[in-house]
């Protein structure tokens, strides 16, 4: 490798030395930690590079073809008392709700008509839902159209995870969070980092096509840290990658702590795509909520994936895991056609596929 590949701080290098750093990259060249996180402090000039890379590694994937995937977010109850999030047990502040059976597979079935091929079924830690019956949900909307289902669900029992893919649940989304060890357990007090990592390994074990993730801006959080949060998913193998800005939420004890910096998150996301390589990425509606066009760069960043709430709109006012605006309250096969539209409308194509893992 030629010298300027050694330098430390990719912040300092003129546009052209960042030209051919980020070449290199975009040809499988795996940077060193200085490098990286030179990468991540890049102002506006510098990071276009980083993402005109990031970009061409997705679409030599990807190609100019963005998944959207469906998500019911079908219960707020949660046991878990992160403090970062709304929806922690301890918030008394938030009206809470769980769909029923009928109504989770009636609202899957009304997103399969629309179109959706990739279902996502998250909630809180909710123990009111057993394996029995999240099991008869995944095999129902199975049989109805044999779609992608994913489960964001948070940590459960192997015996859970093994009889729900023996159910038919495809895909596990359990973002790590930050690979801050000791940060992870300050903002985790009813779980650790040790037991999300035993978790992840469980659901590959059990043949799951897995996605993890992080927040980014997170109180305590170094830029090394981020770097090591990508290469966390490098080592993990990842299928999916969930990259967003941290957002302050008021009913939390991080309440007065600032939100992330959603600049900082696209070059985070970036950089994954040129390190971790055939994730799927979505441009996170966390993105979108601190920067309005945050999320449409995405796509030209090294993001092809996009989450679509599909519960009903008094529901998803409900599933406040940070504070963000609500939109028109449309019906689902409306809102689908309005995102397609805006996919178009940036030049890129609406994949008709189910959104598997692209594996080596
Ligand atoms: N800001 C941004 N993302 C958050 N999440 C939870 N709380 C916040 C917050 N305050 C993300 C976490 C979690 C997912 C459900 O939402 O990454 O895994």
């Amino acid at each position: 490798m030629s010298s300027h590949l050694e330098v430390a701080d990719p912040g300092r290098l003129s546009l052209e030395e960042l030209r051919q750093l980020v070449d290199a990259m975009v040809g499988g060249y795996l940077p060193t930690l200085d490098q990286m996180e030179g990468l991540l402090s890049l102002d506006r000039e510098g990071a276009e590079l980083l993402f005109q890379g990031a970009d061409r590694v997705k679409r030599s994937i990807f190609g100019d073809e963005v998944h959207i995937r469906g998500i019911i977010e079908f219960s707020s109850h949660c046991s878990g008392r992160c403090l970062y999030c709304g929806l922690r047990a301890d918030n008394r502040g938030l009206e809470r709700y769980r769909m029923g059976e009928e109504e989770i597979v009636s609202c899957a079935r009304e997103a399969i008509d629309a179109g959706y091929m990739s279902l996502v079924l998250q909630s809180g830690e909710d123990g009111g839902y057993t394996r029995e019956v999240l099991g008869r949900i995944i095999g129902r909307i199975k049989s109805y159209k044999d779609v992608g289902i994913t489960l964001s669900i948070g940590e459960r029992t192997y015996e859970d995870y093994r009889y729900l893919r023996d159910a038919g649940a495809d895909r596990f989304l359990m973002k790590h969070e930050t690979c801050d060890e000791v940060l992870y357990d300050r903002l985790h007090p009813h779980s650790s980092f040790r037991r999300r990592m035993e978790c992840l390994r469980q659901l590959k074990e059990l043949g799951y096509q897995v996605g993890s993730g992080f927040m980014v801006g997170l109180p305590g959080q170094s830029l090394r840290s981020i770097v090591l949060d990508v290469l966390l998913l490098r080592k993990l193998d990842v299928d999916m990658a969930g990259i967003g800005p941290f957002i302050s939420h008021p009913g939390t004890p991080l309440g007065d702590s600032p939100n992330g910096d959603p600049f900082l998150a696209l070059k985070t996301v970036a950089l994954a795509r040129l390190v971790c390589r055939r994730p799927h990425l979505p441009a996170t509606t966390a993105l979108g909520v601190l920067d309005r066009q945050g999320r449409d760069m995405a796509f030209f960043s090294g993001a092809n994936v996009v989450m679509q709430k599909l519960e009903p709109h008094r529901y998803r006012r409900m599933y406040e895991i940070y504070p963000k605006p609500h939109g028109e309250d449309l019906p689902i096969a409306e809102e689908r056609r309005r995102l397609e539209a805006l996919i178009e409308g940036l030049g890129l194509k609406v994949s008709k596929g189910r959104g598997d893992a692209v594996r080596p």
